[in-house]
């Protein structure tokens, strides 16, 4: 299944590292026969549902937000996919009182974790929607990033406040808090990968060279799975499956 990533604008080459990774996942839980049913959690205005509708996929996306979700359904209607995309205003929090159990076969929870108030709550739902052999897709901010951005933006002491945070259980979600609740929900994390590890780091006047950005685009790629770099990425993008 071919995935298109968003319109060119900042973001969008991490928004295409994430959107390769999706294409992969979806190809290894799509079933043969039928369309793939997929649950964006948090799904705003589309920036991953529209183009996962348009490769195919069948998409429910849950927000909060009556307002992004009208963008949502002004999108898909732009794109020839409104029969695809279907809009649920809803809580994460009570996710199960929305959509079926035990039914997607790709779930995302992209940006929305570090939103809710009570994230195991919300991530049981998002683990039950999983049918068995489905997978999460989950994309979440990376809390060590915040300590190398307040260092290098010239303010140590507020660098080293956070560095001291990230040893404080329950400040702030972030990967290793989610690989956590994946090993409590059953679910076996299978991929994890650290988005944008140069490109949050590089102002965009330094890239003004020919094939700059593109280079930059390429670097992160190549940097999302090794360490020492993917650990201070600004986001770290993980995929779970729900054991079959
Ligand atoms: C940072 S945006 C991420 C949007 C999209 N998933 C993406 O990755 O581009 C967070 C989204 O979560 C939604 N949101 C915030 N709190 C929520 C909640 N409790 N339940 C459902 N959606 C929520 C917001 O309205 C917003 O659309």
């Amino acid at each position: 299944m071919q995935i298109q990533a968003g319109r060119e604008r900042p973001g969008a080459s991490r928004q295409a590292l994430v959107t390769g990774l999706l294409a992969d996942a979806l190809a290894s839980v799509t079933p043969a026969g039928r369309a793939p049913e997929l649950l964006d959690c948090g799904g705003g205005s589309g920036t991953y549902a529209v183009p996962l509708a348009v490769a195919g996929a069948s998409v429910t996306v849950v927000d909060i937000s009556a307002d992004a979700l009208a963008t949502l359904v002004r999108r898909a209607g732009e794109d020839g996919v409104s029969d695809r995309v279907r809009p649920v205003q809803g809580d994460a929090e009570s996710l199960g009182d929305l959509v079926p159990a035990d039914f997607f076969d790709l779930v995302l929870a992209h940006g929305v974790l570090e939103a809710v108030d009570d994230v195991p709550g919300a991530f049981a739902g998002l683990a039950a929607a999983v049918r068995p052999g489905g997978l999460l897709s989950v994309l979440v901010g990376n809390p060590a990033a915040g300590v190398v951005a307040r260092a290098l933006a010239g303010e140590p002491a507020a660098a080293l406040a956070e560095l001291r945070a990230l040893d404080t259980p329950g400040t702030r979600v972030g990967p290793d808090a989610v690989e956590r609740l994946c090993s409590a929900a059953g679910l076996a994390v299978e991929a994890r990968h650290g988005i944008g590890v140069f490109s949050d780091l590089v102002p965009g006047a330094a890239l003004d060279a020919p094939g700059a950005r593109a280079a930059l685009v390429q670097l992160d790629a190549a940097a999302a799975d090794r360490s020492p770099f993917a650990e201070i990425a600004g986001r770290v993008h993980l995929l779970a499956r729900r054991p079959g």
